[in-house]
């Protein structure tokens, strides 16, 4: 494997961008290769058959592009995928799931843990699968909060709306006393402010997405596969849907201005 090839990363749309941006933090050298299936989106609510399907052809399409690596930013296909595509292809996966689930369990003083998610997600159980496979004595409360990912690309950062949502779904994780609580979806973590308003300061949130940028560095730096560049990386951007609308909410999840959009028919994709 070349140091110097991309890593690639894949989501079901746009929220995929908020892992990158924690990658790109990190290891700002590195060039790095999205595919936002923005033609399919969204994937939480779609059929477990379904998201492994089309998780196969996104990997397939980044693996194409000699990626060294494939990060699954998307937690539904974290969540549903992960086995049969680590079981399928050689290359290096890395998902959500366990890295979120391993630093709520080294956050949580009380082991009362919160979840939240897209509804594929919290159906599947995959973070509460994963708590209590550390640690048994895990509480975890979950909650699917469907509504937020249209808040979050909206743009609805701090509005009245999106704090009564917020109100709503996270009532029963109050209630509970959880004192820590995985934001298990991409788009999450754009809306933090709210969700930390309504829940309390005291919870501490979980980004799926720094602790998965973490395994990725460790792994990169065990296998002495950091790019030996010291340029800023390349990123290159693929989506399956027109451009625009990625464009513009890109820009307001990464906070600096995105070029590189390709477009990529869904043919090229799914191979028919
Ligand atoms: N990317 C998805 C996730 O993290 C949210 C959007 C969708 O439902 O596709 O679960």
């Amino acid at each position: 494997m070349n140091r110097s090839n991309p890593i690639g990363i894949f989501d079901s749309g746009i929220g995929g961008l908020t892992v990158v941006k924690r990658i790109s933090a990190n290891l700002p050298n590195e060039n790095i290769i999205y595919f936002g299936d923005t033609a399919r989106v969204p994937y939480g609510s779609k059929s477990n058959s379904t998201v492994i399907e089309y998780s196969i052809q996104d990997a397939n399409f980044l693996i194409k592009k000699n990626v060294k690596l494939i990060v699954v930013a998307c937690n539904t296909a974290s969540s549903a995928a992960l086995d049969a595509l680590r079981e399928r292809f050689e290359i290096p996966i890395i998902g959500m799931i366990e890295p979120g689930a391993k630093m709520a369990l080294e956050t949580t003083k009380n082991e009362k843990i919160g979840v939240i998610g897209t509804n594929a997600t919290i159906n599947n159980k995959a973070y509460s699968s994963e708590l209590l496979k550390i640690d048994p004595k895990a509480e975890i409360v979950e909650k699917a909060c469907p509504l937020f990912v249209p808040l979050a690309e909206e743009g609805w950062l701090d509005h009245k709306a999106t704090y009564a949502v917020a109100e709503e779904y996270l009532k029963e994780l109050k209630s509970a006393k959880v004192d820590t609580l995985i934001l298990g979806c991409t788009h999450y973590p754009i809306l933090s402010k709210v969700i930390q308003d309504v829940i309390g300061n005291e919870v501490r949130l979980i980004d799926s997405g720094t602790a998965a940028t973490k395994i990725v560095e460790d792994y990169l730096n065990g296998r002495n596969l950091r790019n030996p560049s010291n340029n800023i990386g390349i990123h290159e951007y693929y989506v399956s849907d027109l451009p625009i609308k990625f464009k513009e909410v890109a820009e307001r999840f990464l906070g600096r201005k995105v070029s590189n959009i390709h477009k990529v028919d869904l043919e090229e994709i799914t191979g028919n």
